[in-house]
């Protein structure tokens, strides 16, 4: 071969090689990496929404990846920890430093409607009963009221441990050990009653989880579809997660979906019937009705950001954790106690009682956003009070809940 034609055969691999990776991005990331960037996306300041919102610091409210709200008995629930702890364990994240872990993941409780003299809303952590002895690490949770208090369901990501000997495996190579774990709270305590552990196969990655209508069968979104390995965060963004459906009183889970999702998330079940997926790499809301143990997707709003938790209030809205500036908000996890991440709540109107054959005319509102981070928290949940016209705000890497009170 001469030296031409061994550099004109290179030229037209390199040259295939770019058109390739053209099509690629074109087809698979151009949508992807513009949603994430924030290309041609208005971020608001804080003041141009009626709101009031201050922060509530305390070692007791970091990094609350989850928060529920009792719309009823007037009390909000919370999964925090501490942020060093979120920083090294965060699996999620592919954060795998099991010895940086603190061991101190709690649920916090506030009573929204009486401040107290301190201004924290009587806050107080649940304590766990003694049948219950291994580490609570903890990411998303659902509750449901049952005869005499409430039900919990946590998601537990679990250091990695050799059954054997005990002690821990190598997080790195083999990921969290995701479990299910299932609590009762009788009205009037403050200690969590064991119930149960789920453990499946089907737990690849657990983010979220929903209970479904009859209190026993429960939508768990899988963000990854693997538990590590080099491509893992690419593939995550790609859209490589799936979705389980466990029910607690068998234990088992099985894979719900016959298709991936991109970065699946937070979801909740409407009562229209369809669970409603986060989709956090497309910033869309997909609902979809729950067919023989099998997710079919008949409904798809898009939201415009890459979006987090979501829940509904009372007046059945889908209020949406938004994340308006992924850069900015990666930044601040590095330095959670001196930067805010910017945070945005928003808006899908009457969704919960919309029958899901309307697909169109959904309407979408911003309802809050900050650009510069001033007084919000990277916002991963947010509920609304309806009844006080207040929202509640948290952050998994923020050492504060955000509390927002109506100007209007
Ligand atoms: C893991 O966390 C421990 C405790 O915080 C820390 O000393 C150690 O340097 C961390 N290891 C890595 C690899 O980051
Ligand atoms: C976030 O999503 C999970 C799963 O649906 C839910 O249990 C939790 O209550 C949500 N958070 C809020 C604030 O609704
Ligand atoms: C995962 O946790 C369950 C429940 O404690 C335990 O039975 C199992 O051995 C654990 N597996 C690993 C790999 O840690």
């Amino acid at each position: 071969m001469t030296g031409q034609q061994t550099s004109s055969s290179r030229w037209f691999i390199q040259a295939t090689l770019v058109l390739v990776l053209a099509v690629v991005y074109r087809i698979y990331l151009h949508d992807t990496i513009g949603l994430m960037v924030g290309i041609g996306r208005v971020v608001q300041p804080i003041e141009d929404f009626p709101w009031d919102c201050m922060r509530l610091r305390h070692p007791l409210l970091e990094g609350c990846e989850d928060i529920w709200l009792d719309h009823q008995d007037r009390k909000l629930y919370a999964a925090c920890t501490s942020l060093p702890s979120r920083q090294g364990w965060l699996p999620g994240g592919s954060h795998l430093n099991v010895s940086a872990r603190s061991r101190t993941d709690h649920i916090s409780v506030l009573n929204i409607d009486h401040p107290g003299p301190d201004g924290l809303y009587g806050l107080h952590t649940l304590s766990v009963g003694d049948e219950y002895t291994d580490d609570l690490d903890l990411v998303g949770f659902d509750v449901r009221k049952v005869a005499g208090g409430l039900r919990f369901w946590l998601i537990n990501h679990r250091p990695p441990v050799n059954p054997t000997t005990g002690e821990f495996l190598d997080a790195w190579a083999v990921g969290s050990n995701a479990t299910i774990e299932v609590f009762d709270l009788t009205r009037g305590s403050s200690t969590l009653k064991y119930v149960k552990t789920i453990v499946s196969e089907a737990l690849v990655a657990p983010n979220n989880l929903a209970v479904d209508d009859d209190g026993v069968g429960f939508m768990v979104t899988n963000e990854h579809g693997s538990k590590v390995g080099a491509l893992r965060e690419i593939n995550a963004v790609l859209g490589d997660g799936i979705v389980s459906y466990c029910r607690t009183d068998t234990g088992k889970c099985q894979i719900a979906t016959n298709r991936r999702f991109a970065y699946p998330n937070g979801i909740v079940k409407a009562r229209n019937g369809l669970f409603y997926i986060a989709q956090s790499s497309k910033g869309i809301v997909s609902g979809h009705r729950l067919e023989e143990g099998r997710l079919v997707q008949i409904d798809e709003i898009p939201l415009g950001m890459p979006i987090d938790n979501l829940s509904f209030d009372a007046q059945g809205n889908l209020i949406v954790a938004g994340l308006p500036d992924i850069m900015r908000f990666r930044k601040s996890a590095k330095d959670p106690y001196t930067l805010s991440g910017p945070g945005a709540v928003l808006m899908v109107h009457q969704l919960n009682t919309h029958p899901p054959e309307q697909r169109e005319g959904y309407k979408v509102s911003k309802m809050v956003e900050d650009r510069e981070g001033k007084r919000l928290p990277g916002t991963t949940v947010a509920t609304h009070d309806v009844e006080s016209h207040r929202l509640f705000l948290g952050g998994v890497f923020s050492p504060f809940l955000g509390i927002c009170a109506s100007r209007v």
